[in-house]
């Protein structure tokens, strides 16, 4: 593949809320000379997002360098919509899976078949599929002179079981294991996959969690989550995108692949702490 001389992109996923919102301001502040595509279902939300996330910016990209795509990358209609919204041969230098669904609160034995392949087709299926459709674009990177991230949004749940959060907990483990076969597959082509932890976000899926009114002997820890909202112990949006920013610009490549991250185990690090401090009030 030729070099392309082309800017280099960053695609979102789930750039409409939450963790994605925060991350496509962030990158809008701190990484101006990349163009960024940001993906999710609801257009207007995008919209309005992609419109606040230049507010109050001093240094930022400038507007034509954000791009929006309204698609369902639980479909292969989805997927295709995202690679055609890049320009043909477009260096893609990171790759973020951070759209996700929590899913009804059930009892798994009670889950019925187009909840859980819902789930499955977007926590699971959409990141597989979305990396291979942009194959072409993050070995463009490689071949421009850098090696491309692909960032996994994991949970907790990938290694907790949470009553009530069966196709949750499911869909991340497998996408934990996911990410350690792609790395595995994809390091020695410059490619780099690594996986991240947010910890608990004061994010709408959060509003979804706490806003639960069935049984509670179907979702025992609803309490706890409830709690640590009231207590102000959620973590912010705009510190887990600095966390994920860190993640995807800071660390070596090595580090970046070798284990998941959890934002909760990088308290005392000295360098993520230093990055925090200063990129704080962008
Ligand atoms: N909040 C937490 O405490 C927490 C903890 C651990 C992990 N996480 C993970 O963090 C990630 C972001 O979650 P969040 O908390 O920021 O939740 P959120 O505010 O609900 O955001 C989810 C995003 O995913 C998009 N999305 C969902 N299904 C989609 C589909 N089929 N196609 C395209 N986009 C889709 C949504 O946009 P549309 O609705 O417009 O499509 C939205 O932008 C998720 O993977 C979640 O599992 C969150």
């Amino acid at each position: 593949m030729n070099a392309s001389n082309n800017v280099k992109w960053v695609v979102i996923t789930g750039g409409s809320s939450g963790i994605g919102a925060a991350l496509l301001r962030r990158l809008v502040r701190c990484e101006p000379t990349l163009n960024c595509l940001a993906v999710g279902r609801r257009l207007e939300k995008l919209e309005l997002t992609c419109k606040q996330a230049f507010v109050g910016a001093e240094v930022k990209m400038s507007p034509d360098r954000l791009k929006i795509v309204a698609a369902d990358i639980s479909t292969s209609e989805g997927i295709s919509s995202v690679v055609s919204s890049l320009p043909p041969g477009a260096p893609v230098k990171y790759l973020i899976h951070n759209a996700g669904v929590l899913g009804p609160i059930a009892p798994l034995v009670d889950i019925d078949r187009e909840s859980w392949r819902q789930v499955v087709a977007t926590n699971l299926e959409a990141p597989l599929f979305l990396t291979q459709a942009l194959m072409p674009n993050l070995k463009q990177c490689v071949a421009d002179g850098e090696k491309a991230r692909v960032l996994h949004v994991s949970s907790g749940a990938a290694m907790n079981s949470y009553e009530g959060w069966g196709p949750y907990c499911i869909t991340k483990a497998g996408l934990n294991m996911m990410y350690r076969c792609l790395s595995t597959e994809l390091y020695h082509r410059g490619i780099l996959v690594g996986s991240v932890r947010p910890g608990v976000v004061d994010t709408p899926m959060q509003d979804i969690v706490r806003g639960y009114d069935g049984p509670i002997e179907n979702f025992p820890s609803l309490r706890k989550f409830r709690e640590l909202h009231d207590c102000g112990k959620l973590e912010s949006p705009d510190t887990v995108a600095t966390y994920l920013h860190w993640l995807l610009s800071e660390l070596s490549d090595e580090e970046f692949s070798s284990e998941e991250k959890d934002i909760r185990n990088s308290r005392g690090d000295s360098r993520w702490e230093r990055f925090l401090a200063e990129r704080k009030d962008f």
